[in-house]
């Protein structure tokens, strides 16, 4: 133990959380990471520990379980609570709202309860660019009306809703609600990285793995958006860029009473063709794709004016398009099959 604090991560065993754990360790933080490695592996664990050089307190369970939750909190001084847990699939979610409303908002009540009894009133929250649904224009600001486009998006504004009226009712509380924007990349160490089960939904990691085999051929979902080469633009974010984010998020909960939410991105779009051609640079390998029809869901363009946070949090993303796929590719080649538990 020492003198910064204990940290609770839920789902720190997945990708942003594993990364902001090893930030945390790093800057001297103790962190307890509660998962119930649903989309995760404790392979993670052992690699943050690696990384870091310092051991992760691992609580392997789910966040609904209040019981085991009060049990953390009994076993660790924890100061502050950062909360990624969730699921994240957006078409799943479609497939299955009652599982995502289940697990994403009895999640965050239960951690808040729990937290709220032991009187620890620090919070981070992962919120996400879902919430702005299909914005009226580019960049967007943390002003601009919220809606939900799917029942993950929909987990996510009434998490922030919940949040707001907690506030209201207890302004003792100082919580910070952080709406990323589409963090790809990996640990610069190629230790972690994302580690999406099954065919990826998502664009970095599907490219990643055409890159080193293990996928045929990218789809490009629209060449016909009103965007400058038709294809869909969205702020990338590096993650070791968003996990710094929640570090200069805590110190500012730390350092006054009051709380806030505000975009983590780099207020830069890139279009999918982009992203393909940086990560052929990044990887030398060429990524077979095709045009195809468009997603459905999907918006033409989403970046961030990231403006707030650097005004309140003195933070800005400061890795490019070219190192994010740098680092996805070496997470990538050195881990082609993800988490492989190393004999030990
Ligand atoms: P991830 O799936 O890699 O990590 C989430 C972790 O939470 C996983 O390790 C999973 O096992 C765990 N988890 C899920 N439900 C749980 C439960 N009930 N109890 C305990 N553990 C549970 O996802 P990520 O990309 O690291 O996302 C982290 C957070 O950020 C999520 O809240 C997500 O909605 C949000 N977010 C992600 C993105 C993105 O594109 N990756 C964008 C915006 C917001
Ligand atoms: C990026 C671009 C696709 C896959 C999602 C969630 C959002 C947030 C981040 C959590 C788009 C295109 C993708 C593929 C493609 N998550 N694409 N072929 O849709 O911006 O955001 O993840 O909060 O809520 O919706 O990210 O990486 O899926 O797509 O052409 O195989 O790549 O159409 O233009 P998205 P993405």
């Amino acid at each position: 133990m020492n003198g910064k604090g204990t940290i609770l991560v839920t789902g720190g065993a997945g990708f942003i959380g594993a990364h902001t754990s090893v930030e945390l360790l790093g800057e001297g933080y103790d962190v307890v990471v509660l998962d119930n490695l649903v989309n995760s592996k404790r392979e993670a664990i052992r690699r943050i520990e690696r990384i870091a050089g310092r051991p992760v307190s691992f609580v392997e369970g789910d966040v609904r379980d209040t019981a085991l939750l009060e049990r953390v909190f009994d076993a660790h001084p924890i100061t502050a609570t950062i909360h990624f847990a969730a699921l994240k699939a957006v078409g799943e979610s479609v497939a299955k709202p009652l599982a995502y409303f289940r697990n994403n908002l009895e999640g965050l009540l239960a951690v808040l309860d729990v937290m709220a009894r032991r009187d620890v009133k620090q919070f981070v929250f992962s919120s996400s660019a879902t919430v702005y649904g299909d914005p009226h224009t580019v960049p967007i600001d943390e002003s601009f009306p919220l809606s939900a486009t799917n029942p993950y998006g929909q987990t996510k504004l009434i998490a922030e809703q919940v949040l707001r009226d907690l506030l209201i009712s207890d302004p003792s509380w100082r919580i910070a609600t952080l709406r990323y924007f589409n963090p790809v990349g990996a640990h610069e160490s190629g230790l972690i990285g994302e580690d999406p089960q099954g065919i990826p939904n998502n664009l970095m990691p599907y490219i990643a793995q055409v890159a080193v085999g293990r996928l045929a051929k990218l789809r490009v979902f629209g060449g016909d958006y009103p965007t400058p080469d038709g294809t869909g633009v969205r702020d990338y974010i590096h993650v070791a860029d968003l996990a710094r984010g929640h570090l200069a998020a805590l110190d500012e909960l730390q350092r006054r009473p009051a709380s806030f939410t505000v975009n983590l991105g780099t207020g830069q779009g890139y279009s999918v063709l982009e992203a393909i051609q940086a990560f052929e640079k990044a990887s030398g390998k060429t990524i077979a794709h095709e045009i195809v029809a468009r997603r459905p869901g999907d918006i033409a363009a989403c970046y961030a004016n990231p403006a707030a946070a650097t005004n309140l949090l003195g933070w800005r993303a400061e890795r490019d398009l070219a190192q994010m796929c740098v680092d996805q590719w070496r997470w990538q080649s050195g881990n082609p099959a993800g988490y492989t538990a190393e004999a030990d």
